[in-house]
């Protein structure tokens, strides 16, 4: 298992090899370069925040690496699997099987309860949910009184923490979030960050945050920030960055 993981160059413990990573768009005859040779190893039980200008390549980078769009070149091992050149069925299978999403429009089922979208993943998936798991998430969260209700009868900060227990529920390999605090106040917005934070420390998820705002790649262990495509930095915080994030209040106040 060792010999085989050092042969793909990569370690056990990064959860994401992306190698050379470009990927042109192509508009008619205009050609946009979005991502430009990037290369960057995503370690597990980590909370990665991707950071950088309007149109430098974070969607596209997030897209590429949960097999939610196809690299023009480069390689992408996710979870041990080289996901570029996959079929669209192989990667809708990954994306079941080993990821989970967050959006910034929370994405649920409208005509699901809270609970129904929770356990959606693992259902589709033909599996049994954790009742335990679930509880724990939701009582976590503080959603579980909540669990009856649709989406439009929750706070768009109840119904992405929804979201956020639906991306968990299935113990992905890796949580992806585009944007997860881009339709909430800030009350809520640091919620959902504590809730992604909490879920890296006592769950040992690996998450992958793309983000506007800089006060919430605060509560991330690492920083990269992308500019015209390629990696222009790349910042891990020390644990004390932890325990700030966890620390913070409500309202995302540090103390
Ligand atoms: N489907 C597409 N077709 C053509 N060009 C695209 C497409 N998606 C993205 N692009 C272009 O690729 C570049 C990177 O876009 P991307 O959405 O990854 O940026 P971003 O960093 O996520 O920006 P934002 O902060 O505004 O969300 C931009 O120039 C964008 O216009
Ligand atoms: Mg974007």
């Amino acid at each position: 298992m060792a010999v085989h993981a050092a042969a793909r160059g990569r370690t056990p413990n990064d959860v994401i090899t992306a190698t050379g990573l470009v990927k042109v768009y192509r508009q008619g005859t205009a050609e946009v370069r979005a991502l430009d040779e990037v290369s960057v190893r995503v370690q597990r039980a980590r909370f990665t925040a991707v950071v950088g200008p309007s149109g430098s390549g974070k969607s596209t980078l997030m897209h590429c690496v949960a097999g939610l769009d196809t690299v023009t070149s480069g390689s992408v091992v996710l979870d041990g699997t080289e996901i570029a050149g996959l079929s669209d069925r192989q990667l809708t299978r990954v994306r079941r099987e080993r990821i989970g999403f967050v959006f910034q429009s929370f994405n649920l089922l409208p005509q699901l309860t809270a609970y129904e979208n929770i356990v959606l993943p693992v259902t589709l998936s033909g599996g049994r949910p954790d009742r335990e798991l679930v509880d724990h998430l939701c009582e976590v969260l503080g959603i579980a009184h909540r669990m009856t209700h649709r989406p439009a009868e929750l706070s768009g900060g109840q119904q992405q923490r929804v979201a956020v227990a639906r991306a968990l529920v299935a113990r992905p390999a890796v949580v992806f979030a585009d944007e997860p605090t881009g339709n909430l106040d800030s009350r809520a917005g640091a919620e959902v960050l504590t809730m992604l934070r909490r879920s890296v420390d006592d769950l040992g998820q690996s998450v992958v945050m793309v983000t506007h705002d800089p006060a919430a790649a605060h509560y991330a262990d690492r920083v990269l920030t992308l500019a015209d495509g390629r990696v222009v930095k790349d910042e891990h915080t020390a644990p004390s960055g932890r325990a700030a994030a966890l620390t913070t209040d409500a309202t995302g106040r540090r103390p």
